[in-house]
């Protein structure tokens, strides 16, 4: 039960900060993962998400955005976190950048938005929009890795460095890895810039565009086969 204990670990930081105490260094190894102990179920796992209070972005959040989509999906979109929208209605990927994200999904992949499955490395809103600390999104990871274990993705496009680094464990910079699919444990990973940064730097709407068709490409490539075991290995595939 390491998430009850890293749940008890953190109320007693909260009481010693409370009391005066500064507890500043929580470092992101001090963090275990365990998604094999969360339910083997998602509407299980988002309701024990709905209630989690393990960081601090639970305090200001309004809604939790657990993720949404088809829970077989074979495509799936992971972002960074929810937004102020996103975090007033509960759902992923509804603002503007949102709207990008679905007219990619839509008019570039010509699959319904409702096909495909979307989260995010943080369920809760950071203030302000900030990117997630290392502490608040590792706190969060195992939750994203039961949905992809559950959901069982052939394909995760990852939208931005913060996505990308979370899942990939790779610091390299988003415009160098951008486009070049990774062979995880289970799925490709494609990385791509995240709508909010196409949105700033309209430019890089034709390095995305890019990205997407080779998604449609690899989506399509691999639609009949039936999906068996996958290795462990790493390697950058294309
Ligand atoms: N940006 C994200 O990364 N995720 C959302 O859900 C919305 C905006």
């Amino acid at each position: 039960m390491k998430n009850l204990h890293n749940a008890l670990q953190l109320k007693q930081l909260y009481i010693l900060k409370q009391l005066g105490s500064r507890y500043t260094d929580i470092k992101p190894s001090d963090l275990e993962e365990e998604p094999d102990q969360l339910p083997d179920d998602l509407d299980a796992l988002r309701q024990l998400v709905e209630t989690c209070h393990l960081c601090d972005l639970s305090k200001s959040r309004h809604k939790v955005v657990f993720g949404e989509g088809n829970p077989r999906a074979e495509l799936m979109f992971v972002g960074e976190g929810p937004g102020a929208t996103e975090d007033s209605t509960g759902r992923p990927f509804v603002g503007r950048a949102g709207e990008l994200l679905t007219k990619m999904i839509e008019n570039v992949l010509y699959i319904p938005r409702s096909q495909v499955y979307i989260a995010n490395i943080v369920k809760c809103r950071p203030p302000g929009n900030r990117v997630p600390t290392p502490a608040e999104a590792l706190t969060c990871r195992p939750y994203l890795l039961k949905q992809i274990e559950l959901i069982r993705p052939r394909i995760i496009v990852t939208l931005g460095a913060t996505a990308y680094r979370y899942l990939s464990n790779d610091q390299s910079p988003i415009g160098r890895v951008r486009g070049h699919p990774i062979q995880m444990d289970g799925y490709l990973l494609v990385p791509t810039f995240h709508p909010s940064y196409l949105l700033r730097n309209p430019s890089a709407k034709k390095e995305a565009f890019h990205d997407m068709l080779l998604v449609k490409e690899l989506w399509e490539k691999g639609r009949k086969p039936k999906r068996t075991d996958r290795g462990n290995s790493e390697k950058e595939v294309g």
